[in-house]
């Protein structure tokens, strides 16, 4: 990425345009996050419902500290794994020059530092928090290179900042540190095991896995629909030979199978399998197959937001 292009980027921003950005999880469509209009837009492009918050992104700690108040837990994730694949979500600080449709109408707001260094020179450039949520319609597989931008959005956005690949594959892990027990809303890049002994290394807690799902006392994310990065066909799970119509995607020893015989990971490695994910669902997607079969992935490590994401894209669409 050129300093003119990002230069270039910047202005838009600015003006209250809307920019396609990579990130190490996912390409994200950035507009002024204190810019409501400029928000507006993003849910307009998107086809998001706009009860759904939407992440700021910021060059570093210390700028996401002016718009959210720290807490003990915050400082401590933010400490570890900032720049990186993890959002925390913070009561808003006086004063917060965040627009309220960014965050939906709600108190609390996500704050996102990313690790690319594109995204972070755009953020620099910028100087300001830009609202960014996937850079794919909503509903749809996020977008892990500027094509699947162009594919799905080219029309609706003013620039693509062509970053190649993105190397993480999953979206940052959602983590609500707002209030004296952190909970995990949206699991992604960073395990749950990494956030939890971080955590507990400072005296702090996690809410156990167990207790953090929607429930009638719970912060909730509402991004958490049910159908949720649907490809065009139906996807199936736990998939350990292929069948008719089907595209297999592998993991492990379950070889892929089909037009494009695509494997997560031959290794059985839940990082490349999370940098493979959302590339090879568009893949599979493409082949025109009626179902796309994915082979079994273990709970562990990463393989806790691989499933989430499996899950969400083979529910019942509304
Ligand atoms: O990796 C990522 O997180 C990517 C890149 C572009 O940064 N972004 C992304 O954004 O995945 P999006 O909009 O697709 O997902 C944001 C998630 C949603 O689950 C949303 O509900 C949650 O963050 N969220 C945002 N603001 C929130 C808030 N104030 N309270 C609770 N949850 C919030
Ligand atoms: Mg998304």
């Amino acid at each position: 990425m050129s300093d003119e292009s990002i230069a270039r980027a910047a202005d838009l921003l600015r003006g209250g345009g809307l920019v396609a950005f990579p990130t190490e999880t996912v390409y994200g469509l950035g507009g002024d996050a204190c810019n409501a209009a400029a928000v507006a837009s993003i849910f307009a492009a998107k086809g998001r419902p706009a009860f759904n918050p939407l992440i700021s992104h910021v060059a570093s700690a210390s700028e996401a500290f002016a718009l959210g108040i720290e807490t003990p837990a915050a400082r401590r994730l933010a400490d570890a794994f900032w720049p990186g694949p993890m959002t925390l979500i913070l009561q808003r600080a006086p004063n917060c020059p965040i627009a309220s449709l960014t965050s939906a109408g709600l108190d609390r707001i996500a704050l996102r530092v990313p690790a690319h260094e594109g995204a972070r020179r755009l953020l620099q450039q910028f100087g300001g928090p830009v609202a960014a949520p996937s850079a794919n319609p909503s509903g749809r597989i996020s977008p892990s290179r500027a094509a699947h931008v162009m594919a799905g959005l080219g029309g609706a956005i003013d620039m693509v900042l062509d970053g190649g690949p993105c190397s993480s594959g999953v979206e940052s892990t959602v983590v609500d540190t707002s209030g004296t027990q952190a909970v995990i809303l949206r699991p992604g890049g960073v395990t749950r095991d990494a956030i939890a002994r971080c955590l507990a290394a400072g005296g702090l807690s996690l809410m156990p896995a167990t207790q953090d799902g929607p429930g009638k006392d719970r912060p909730v994310s509402p991004g958490q629909l049910e159908s949720h990065y649907a490809p065009h066909a139906r996807l199936k799970m736990n998939v350990t030979a292929i069948e008719d119509d089907m595209e297999l995607i592998g993991f492990g020893p379950i070889a892929g199978a089909g037009r494009l015989q695509l494997n997560l990971s031959e290794s059985g490695n839940d990082s490349q399998a999370a940098a493979n994910l959302f590339d090879m669902l568009h893949a599979a997607d493409g082949t025109g197959a009626g179902v796309i079969g994915v082979a079994p992935v273990p709970d562990n490590g990463l393989g806790e937001a691989i499933n989430d994401r499996l899950r969400r894209a083979a529910a019942p669409r509304g």
